[in-house]
């Protein structure tokens, strides 16, 4: 295979979170930082992020709103992050390259969390309308995924489904296949 960076080969995406295991404050500055950092089209910086803690309002709110099979594994994360965009600038411009930044920001904070040591899945199965009540978006604020950040915990404590989902091999196409002509 060819080489990879070492954070990059380190990175996946776990059901199985620590449910007590919690973010230091610094951890989470850092993974924001990281997104505050990323790439954007004329630099617009369009991603809005909302942070929940383990038992804090913003997290139950995220939570509830995430699809109930989702709700298994991102119930256990320590922090739930509402990721999301605006699609016009302050002047009213359309930002055409919002959701691609978005996951440039998200890309970054993911890579962050991988040199903490710290683990990211990420969940567009999310009631958004619910969301938008709940955590009261303002509308031109538009949620994209949900990323629940946290510390490896033990397979074994998952429902069958998932656990079989967390031991299996990760599968990708084949380089030549992303390749166009
Ligand atoms: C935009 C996006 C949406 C995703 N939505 C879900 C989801 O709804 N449920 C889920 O379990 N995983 C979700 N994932 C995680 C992917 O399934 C996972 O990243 C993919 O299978 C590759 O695995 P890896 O991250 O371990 O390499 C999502 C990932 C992204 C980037």
């Amino acid at each position: 295979m060819a080489q990879l960076s070492p954070l990059l080969a380190a990175r996946w995406s776990p059901h199985a979170f620590n449910p007590i295991a919690e973010l230091t404050d610094a951890e989470v500055a850092s993974l924001l930082e990281a997104a505050r950092w990323a790439p954007s089209h004329g630099n617009s910086q369009p991603w809005r992020f909302l942070l929940g803690r383990r038992d804090d309002e913003a997290y139950k709110r995220i939570l509830t709103n995430v699809s109930p099979a989702d709700q298994r594994w991102a119930g256990r994360a320590s922090a739930l992050l509402l990721a999301a965009h605006v699609t016009a600038d302050a002047v009213g411009a359309p930002l055409t390259y919002a959701a691609y930044d978005l996951g440039q920001a998200v890309a970054h904070l993911t890579v962050q969390a991988t040199s903490l040591r710290l683990h990211v899945r990420q969940t567009a199965a999310f009631d958004e309308a619910g969301l938008r009540a709940d955590l009261d978006l303002p509308p031109e604020v538009h949620p994209h995924v949900v990323v629940a950040i946290g510390r490896l915990g033990d397979p074994y404590s998952l429902p069958e489904d998932l656990r079989v989902r967390e031991v299996g091999l990760r599968q990708r196409r084949p380089v030549a296949e992303l390749m166009l002509g």
